[in-house]
């Protein structure tokens, strides 16, 4: 695993796009995007990098709320506005998640369109150590895409399982702000134990390729300096 620490989000937001865009570089890409309002500078940063090849790449989302991507909290929506939207056509091919099928129904369909593991997978990281919409103490497998339930409203969340961000070749988590300090540290320290013994669902990741934590410092102050790399 590999900790770089930004000085700033928009700093984070710059290095996290050029990871995003080398690997959009290297041409078919299946990328999911993560929800939330962490990412948003990075996509669109990414938004700015219309020479990219978009048309090979496959964009899938880590988690949605079940709302139509019309609504305010659609995870969709956030990255149709931020990113999808600007590209030049042919552009990116987008599966959505089919909220409109119901949570079960959504996961579902969602499973049938991940036979192939996931190039680079962005996810963020909630306050009580969520990460996509997998939650302590919730489901976080049993197939490759699960209906789950979110303390926060939204409730109801569909969300890639863990052995599906676990499949992928490179998992990069996003965390900025002083108020994920104390549960990143957390769930640093919770990687030194077994899995089984692991309770918060971020320090559970473990993707076949790469797994970076990509931090500003207020996210970071909480954690060993001897861990870190600048950015
Ligand atoms: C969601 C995201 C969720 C998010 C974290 C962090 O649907 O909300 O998938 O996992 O990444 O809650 O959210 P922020 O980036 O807004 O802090």
């Amino acid at each position: 695993m590999r900790i770089l620490v930004a000085p700033d989000v928009e700093a984070l937001a710059a290095r996290a796009a050029e990871l995003v865009a080398a690997r959009i570089a290297e041409g078919s890409c299946r990328l999911a995007l993560a929800g939330g309002n962490t990412p948003r500078p990075v996509y669109r940063r990414l938004a700015e990098r219309p020479e990219l090849p978009w048309s090979g790449v496959e964009i899938f989302f880590g988690d949605e709320r079940l709302v139509p991507p019309d609504d305010p909290a659609s995870n969709e929506g956030m990255a149709r506005a931020t990113l999808l939207d600007a590209l030049p056509a042919p552009g990116p091919r987008v599966h959505r998640i089919e909220t409109e099928r119901g949570a079960e129904g959504a996961a579902t369909h969602y499973a049938t369109l991940l036979s192939k593991p996931l190039d680079l997978v962005l996810l963020g990281m909630g306050g009580d150590g969520h990460t996509a919409s997998l939650f302590p103490g919730g489901p976080l497998d049993g197939a490759a895409v699960i209906a789950t339930e979110s303390p926060v409203p939204p409730h109801r969340r569909v969300s890639l399982s863990l052995s599906t961000l676990n499949a992928a070749d490179q998992v990069v988590l996003l965390v900025a702000g002083e108020d994920k300090a104390t549960r990143l540290a957390e769930a640093f320290a919770q990687r030194v134990r077994p899995m089984t013994e692991r309770r918060l669902p971020v320090a559970l990741l473990a993707p076949r390729g790469e797994l970076w934590w990509l931090l500003d410092a207020a996210a970071a102050s909480a954690l060993p300096s001897s861990v870190m790399e600048e950015t």
